[in-house]
């Protein structure tokens, strides 16, 4: 390949895949099961970004190994009545097509796990999205690095990548002890969980102790691992008797975690909710769930919650297409829809061009999606439990402390 004797686009993908090796000082490549590559929006992308990706579909580069997309900046199907301009969905559909010529699947997802595309345990990856390499590593103990766009896409085509970082057993131990001494319940504890500890941890791996394994549903785990990988670069944690490194085969067997690990005491969620939500008594022109892409139970539950309401306020849930088709098929998306939400997918509100569509401040209970909002897409943020966020949708008003 490195030769050209597969053609220049094989080339070129070999090329940053050695280089990738060459810095880390990998011994050797190792095969990947399944390839997630991100910056897919056009927004992010530009012009120079698409011309790139059709350089090298042009050089006839062809995907060797199951390889699916992050959320790209618009949904395909819905992009008019959402309020998308014709320009955007034009260019954001050459990006899909240049991917698509390369032999990878357009699934616009930040939750592939959820999909069809759940890797095994041990299974070598190469994923770009960040929340998703975070649960592939520490919920499924599958072993991926946090792939730059390119590098993701360069092991796609070599069907390999270089083995460093997080595909070596040494490095999936812990370098952060957490001792966890306040409740965590709700999806966005875990969030307000995942912030505070992303930024003490930035690209360690954190060892979690004292939280409740029955409250560690994967729901909750995902909006853990997606805001400590947003606050810091955590791509692995552990969570003590839940995630699969973190349980003991024998009574003698050592926890995974660094001799020399730092300690730090969580007792009090509150710093993360003051800080992520601006509380600036404004209330939310748009409630957006679904950071990561929402889950069917997550629909579910919101569609149990919204049943018979009308929405005072848009009501986004952001999932990956074949879960809205789910949710289709359960009732759920008729019953969201009928209060005034939808279910949008194959985007979400961090990669869309959403001061185009005039949302200034939105409702969250992602950690992830609170810590962006400012920074990505210049929107004020409002960062509450799934019930605070519902609850504003239905009256209109955001309540800053939520009580029942
Ligand atoms: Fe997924 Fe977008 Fe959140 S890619 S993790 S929904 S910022």
């Amino acid at each position: 390949m490195l030769s050209g004797a597969r053609g220049e686009g094989a080339r070129k993908a070999m090329e940053i895949v050695v280089a990738l090796g060459t810095i880390y000082e990998a011994q050797d490549l190792v095969p990947v099961s399944h390839v997630q590559v991100s910056g897919v929006s056009y927004k992010n992308l530009g012009e120079a970004g698409l011309e790139f990706l059709l350089e090298w579909a042009a050089q006839g580069a062809q995907v060797r190994v199951p390889t699916t997309l992050n959320p790209a900046g618009m949904d395909v199907q819905q992009w008019r009545e959402l309020g998308f301009s014709a320009e955007f969905a034009a260019q954001q559909q050459a990006v899909l097509d240049a991917f698509t010529a390369m032999g990878i699947r357009p699934t616009c997802t930040c939750t592939p796990y959820l999909v069809g595309y759940s890797p095994a345990y041990g299974d070598h990856l190469a994923w770009g999205e960040s929340s998703a390499v975070s649960y592939a590593n520490s919920v499924l103990g599958a072993r991926t690095n946090r792939e730059g766009g390119p590098g993701a896409l360069a092991a796609a085509i070599v069907g390999r990548t270089a083995r460093y970082g997080l595909h070596l057993d040494e490095n999936r131990l812990a370098t952060l002890l957490v001792d966890v001494r306040c409740p965590v319940q709700e999806s966005s504890d875990f969030g307000a969980l995942g912030y505070l500890v992303g930024k003490t941890a930035q690209n360690g791996v954190p060892y979690f102790r004292g939280l409740d394994p029955a409250q560690c549903i994967p729901d909750k785990l995902k909006s853990l691992g997606a805001a400590m990988a947003a606050s810091g670069a955590v791509a692995l944690y552990h969570v003590e008797g839940v995630t699969p490194e973190a349980q003991p085969t024998t009574s003698s067997q050592r926890p995974p975690i660094r001799d020399n690990a730092q300690v730090i005491i969580i007792d009090s969620l509150d710093p993360a909710y003051t800080s992520l939500n601006l509380n600036l008594n404004l209330n939310p022109d748009l409630v957006w769930i679904g950071c990561p892409h929402a889950s069917l139970d997550e629909i579910a539950a919101i569609a149990a919650r919204v049943q018979g309401k009308k929405l005072q306020t848009p009501l986004w849930i952001t999932a990956a297409r074949q879960v809205r088709e789910q949710a289709a098929q359960g009732g759920y998306l008729r019953i969201i829809e009928q209060a005034g939400g939808r279910i949008v997918s194959d985007t979400c509100l961090i990669v869309a061009p959403v001061e185009e569509l005039g949302f200034g401040c939105i409702a969250t209970n992602s950690g992830k999606g609170a810590f962006y909002g400012p920074g990505q897409v210049h929107a004020q943020m409002c960062f509450g439990s799934t019930e605070q966020c519902l609850e504003a949708a239905i009256s209109g008003k955001w309540q800053a402390k939520w009580k029942d």
